[in-house]
């Protein structure tokens, strides 16, 4: 049986939860199920954003029922601080054409939204038919940006810094079913 652990401790810092499993895949199924239903005739492209997406993109996927494709990116801004270094490192690029085609790009979590528009911009270039943004968290009083395509959040959370489900302190914490905020 898995016990959702109530108090944390990762590095130096302290955790408590804040999204249940239970909830994010909760969450999961309903977005996938808007996600099927707005691309009912279409081919997409899910582009996840590694590494913190990679849990989110698996269990969403699952749920798609249109044909799709399933590829990734490397970028990193963050280098084990608490807050967004405002650099962004490009760790590894796409490996198919986009030209044509509509792109969802799966997030883990939007914060001042640097990372995303600096990917927006990015892919535009490449000439896709769309460019959706499916986030799993979103940080409403951090983003700096106005993030027009942005069109799925699963969960907005307070302007805290979280961990588990894919995100990391320090690469630490990925692996946690459940999303657990700092404490303090
Ligand atoms: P942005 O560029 O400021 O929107 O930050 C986006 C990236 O920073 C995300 O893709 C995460 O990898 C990382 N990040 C932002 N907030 C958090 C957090 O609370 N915990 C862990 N990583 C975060
Ligand atoms: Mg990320």
């Amino acid at each position: 049986m898995y016990v959702y652990i109530m108090k944390l401790q990762i590095a130096d810092l302290e955790f408590e939860p804040l999204i249940s499993p239970e909830e994010i895949q909760q969450r999961i199924l309903e977005v996938a199920q808007q996600i099927n239903a707005d691309f009912e005739d279409k081919e997409p492209v899910f582009i996840g954003v590694l590494n913190g997406s990679f849990l989110f993109i698996a269990d969403l996927v699952k749920e798609i029922v249109v044909p799709c494709e399933v590829t990734f990116v490397k970028l990193a801004s963050y280098f084990g601080g608490l807050s967004s270094t405002r650099q962004i490192r490009d760790d590894f690029d796409l490996t198919i054409d986009i030209n044509g085609r509509d792109i969802i790009l799966i997030e883990d979590i939007i914060d001042s939204g640097n990372t995303i528009k600096y990917l927006i911009e990015k892919l535009i270039m490449r000439n896709p038919a769309s460019i959706t943004v499916c986030s799993l968290l979103l940080k409403p009083d951090a983003i700096e940006h106005s993030i027009e395509e942005l069109r799925y959040v699963a969960f907005q959370i307070p302007n805290e810094f979280v961990v588990g489900y894919g995100l990391d302190y320090r690469e630490l914490g990925r692996n946690l079913k459940g999303i657990y905020r700092k404490i303090g």
